[in-house]
Formats: C-alpha cells, structure tokens, sequence
C-alpha cells in the first residue's frame, strides 16, 4: 500500500512513515473508478494533494486523471479557464474532485467555477454542516447538524449583465419551475435518504414575489410529496439570524443559488470556518466534490491551509460511489486526528502548538483504523436523483398587457413624459407610468426618489387590437420612442390564467 502511495507522491510531502489500513485489495488497475483530480489554484494544490493522499490510503481504487482548471489556464490562454480535454475527461468519468479556481473579482472572465457547474448541469450543492470534536466554537454543544442544499445554476449566477447606460448596470435574476422543482425535490429525497425530519425553504418571496416566490410555490408543491418530511418556509434574512441565535433548529435547508451562497458560507463559521466545509455539486450524469472554500491567497503556498473540507469532500465523494466503508475509516481517523488536537493547521489549532497542512494529513493517515465515538451515526440510503415533471406552460392562458421599455433620458421626468405621450398619441398604448431606480415618479411621485438617466416608461395596450396587429404595435411604439430618446431593454408585460405577471412599481 505504501507502494502505491508513494509511487503517486511525493513522500517528502507528506512524510507517511507507516502503511495506512485499507478496507480491501487494490485490485487490477482496470476495476479502479476513474476519478478527474483538479488540483486548482491558491491553495489548491495542497489541499487536494492531502485529501488524495488521505482518500488512496484507505481506498486504493480510485485511478486520478489529473486535469487543469482555473486562473492559470484562464491567463495563459485567455480561454474561459477550462480545457476541453478537462471537459471531455469529466463527462467520460462523471466525477471529478477538484480544488478552488480563482475568479478575477469585478473585471475579466467568468468564474470556471460556475462555467464547470453549468455545463455539466450539477443543479445540487449540497453543504453539511455539523459541530465536530475538538473543534470549539461559539456554539459547541448546540447540537448543530444540518444540510444546506443549494440551487447551484440559476438565479444571480446565470451572469446575463448589462450595462444599460454608461451608469446604470443590470443583472438579470433568472428563477425556472424546472429549476425550483428539481432542486426542491432534491432535497427531500436527501432527507429520506439520511433520516433527516425537516426541510426549510428560505427565500426573498415577500420582495421579489415572481422569481424567489416561484422558488417558494414550486417548494410548496414538491412537500406535498413527501407527507412524512415536515415543510417550512423562512424569510431569508430571518433564516440568517435564525443561524445564529438557534442553529440547532434546522435540518435540511433548500435555497436559491445567491441565499445558498451566503448562508452556507454562514453556516460554516458556525462549525469552525471555511477550512472544515466540505460540498458536494450533484447532476444527472457528473457529480463534483470541492471544498466551499476559495483559493485562499493569504496562505497559499504555505503549507498551512486546513485540508479537511477537501478531505470530507472526499468522504462526500467515496459515498458518493458506494464506498462507505472507507469514507467510514476516514471520517472516524478524521475526527480521531481533530480529538487528539495535534498537528491541527492553525485556522482550528487554537491554543495547541500548529502543524502544516502535511503535519496534520499524515496524522490523519496514521490514525486510520481507529474508532471515534464522536462520528454521528445517521442511516444513509441511497437517494434518488429526481427530475422535474412535465412543464405546464402549455395549458396557460396568456393575456397581452403591454410594455415596459427601458429608456435612457437625461432630462426632466415631465418632459419624458410629455414627449413620449405625444409620440403614441396615435398608436393603441397609454403611458401608464414612469418608474426610476424601481419607483414610480410619473404620474405622481410623493418620494424623495434622487434620479439616474434610466427610466422604466410602462405602455398599457388598450387591447384594440388582434394578437397579428399586436406584434405591429410593439414594432410601432418601439419606433416612436425612438423618436423620443434611446430604448435599451423591453418587457413583455402579461397576464397567466388572468394572473398578473410582472411586479408594480414601488409606489404604483
Ligand atoms: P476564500 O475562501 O479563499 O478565503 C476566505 C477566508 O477563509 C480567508 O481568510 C482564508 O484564509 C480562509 N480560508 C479559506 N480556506 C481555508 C482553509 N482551507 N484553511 C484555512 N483557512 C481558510 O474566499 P475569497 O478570499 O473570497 O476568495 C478567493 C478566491 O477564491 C476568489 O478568486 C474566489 O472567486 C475563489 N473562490 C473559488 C471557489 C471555488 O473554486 N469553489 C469558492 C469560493 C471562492
């Protein structure tokens, strides 16, 4: 076994002085389950260097196709950070374990991170979050042992921005039924699976009633399904400051991509920091193991990064594939080596001497075999991946309202108006309103609003015409605006099943 180990490491590195327990032969190269290893950036290349090292030592059957992602690829090909070979690699294999990739933050090319997560379509992050031993925090001995499930390709993410007027940017929040649904479901399949009793949604849907209160209906209609699984739902903000006064509470958390984000992030520094926070981003056919972290610049190359969120996105990994009885070994050696409280890296070492990131991986090596009676025991079945059921869109009635047009307009909010009145006096619209920054300053404006040069100017149809003219309509008023200033962006403004469709303006 040493053999192996070293043959595919460095020893130096790690210093491995005895020959870790496996739970059974290597076998022949052929049967070993070829996993993508992308070492990534920052602190990348020592972290999964570790919990590869960690995984071979109790599981010699994996076979690592290393592959490169991230900002290095990104700078020196100026491509979107990841290969095509690194990309055929993951889609002939199906699971990749991989380190953090840097994003250039504010400018440049978009994050590989989330190009990996949408193009293979892993719509599951899945982030536990559990106390562990000899990790002391604030809130040790609350009981905290939850899952937080993430939305992981829609919303915010979709990364559709514009810069409207040279001052105004937009970024387009794009919430799906298809996407609401698969991933509400998700999650209370992860809960059957592993005994879990609650699941709670947590959303925006008092503020943004369209896209997050989709999140929120959708969640509705997929607990219907699961009568043994109580249902919650929570006011994001309220959710967060839950997570701090009474963690214990959750269970499972479903959210949309943007609340994921941050309240797992949350989560984590409740349990000890980013350096402990394993995840899991699961799709139909590719599922990817990484740590929540980032590249964690402030210590790269240090040897002093905490590898155990890699380490346990590794046991999330070895599940993952059926190997429970080695993520078991890993997870009792990984909480044997925290109990010890030696050779801990320093963001956990607290008032005990620190060791390196190599220091703590080869004691963990070391203790593999042992038993912690601190490892949670939870039944774990295997869960199903769900799908989303047929769209209804078909069956719903539409009716035609009118038009939001984007405009940009340097002037005052009256002369705006007067002009565009003027312009479709002949054509079957009204200028219903002018909204600016979200509030509606004509007709009326009572508000302090301090105004930019971008104006939502809503037309209501009078409904004069046929559904052909229509079309000729829109073309029209477009062409008269026009005549008016510049137009950057339309809406379609509707009614569903004689629902309203679209949100008023603040002050409508
Ligand atoms: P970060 O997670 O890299 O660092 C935040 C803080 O946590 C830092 O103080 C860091 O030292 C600490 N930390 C992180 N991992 C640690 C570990 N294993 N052990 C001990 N301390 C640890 O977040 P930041 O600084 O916001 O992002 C840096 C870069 O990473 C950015 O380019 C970002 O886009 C990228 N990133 C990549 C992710 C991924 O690949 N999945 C996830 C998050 C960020």
């Amino acid at each position: 076994m040493l053999e192996t180990l070293r043959s595919r490491f460095d020893p130096s590195e790690f210093a491995l002085e005895e020959q870790a327990p496996v739970d059974s032969d290597p076998g022949p190269t052929s049967l070993k389950t070829p996993v993508v290893f992308i070492p990534g950036d920052g602190i990348g290349p020592e972290v999964t260097r570790s919990a590869r090292a960690v995984i071979d030592a109790a599981y010699p059957h994996i076979e690592w196709l290393e592959h490169e992602a991230g900002q290095s690829v990104m700078l020196s090909d100026r491509s979107r950070g990841i290969p095509e070979q690194t990309l055929q690699a993951i889609a002939d294999t199906g699971l990749v374990l991989k380190g953090p990739l840097g994003t250039p933050i504010g400018v440049g090319g978009k994050s590989a991170n989330v190009t990996l997560r949408k193009h293979f379509e892993l719509f599951a992050n899945i982030r536990p979050v559990a106390e562990l031993p000899g990790v002391p925090t604030r809130f040790s001995g609350a009981g905290i042992d939850m899952v937080i499930v993430r939305e992981n390709v829609e919303d915010l993410y979709a990364g559709i921005e514009h810069m409207q007027t040279p001052d105004v940017a937009q970024c387009l929040k794009l919430i799906s039924r298809l996407g609401s649904e698969k991933i509400s479901r998700f999650a209370f399949e992860l809960a059957r699976a592993q005994g879990r009793e609650k699941v709670t949604c947590a959303t925006k849907a008092n503020i943004m009633k369209m896209t997050e209160g989709l999140f929120k209906r959708v969640f509705e209609e997929a607990a219907a399904d699961y009568p043994e699984i109580a249902a919650n739902h929570q006011i994001i903000d309220n959710c967060a400051q839950q997570l701090v006064m009474a963690p214990e509470q959750f269970d499972v958390i479903v959210t949309t991509n943007m609340n994921g984000d941050i309240i797992s992030d949350l989560a984590a520094g409740l349990v000890g920091g980013l350096g402990l926070a394993p995840s899991a981003n699961i799709g139909q056919s590719v599922a990817m193991f990484e740590a929540v972290h980032g590249t964690a610049p402030d210590l790269a190359g240090r040897d002093c990064a905490n590898p155990t969120a890699l380490i346990r996105s590794g046991i999330m990994m070895l599940r993952h594939i059926g190997a429970f009885q080695a993520a078991t070994s890993i997870e009792h050696a990984l909480y044997a080596t925290l109990e010890a409280g030696r050779h801990l890296t320093p963001d956990i070492a607290g008032t005990h001497p620190a060791g390196t990131t190599q220091d703590f991986t080869s004691a963990l090596i070391d203790n593999l075999g042992l038993v912690s009676p601190s490892v949670p025991e939870r039944p774990v079945s295997a869960m199903r991946i769900p799908r989303a059921r047929a769209s209804r869109a078909g069956s719903v009635a539409r009716g035609f309202v009118g038009i939001d047009a984007f405009v940009e307009w340097d002037g005052h909010v009256d002369a705006l108006a007067d002009r565009l009145a003027k312009a479709i006096r002949r054509l079957p619209f009204r200028l219903e309103l002018i909204s600016n920054r979200g509030m509606q300053v004509f007709p009326e404006n009572h508000a302090t609003t301090e105004m930019v040069n971008h104006w939502r100017c809503r037309f209501f149809h009078d409904g004069s015409v046929g559904r052909q003219k229509e079309q000729q309509a829109i073309c029209a008023l477009l062409e008269a605006i026009t005549n008016v200033c510049t137009w950057m962006h339309v809406e379609r403004l509707q009614r569903f099943d004689d629902r309203r469709a679209y949100s008023k303006a603040q002050g409508e």
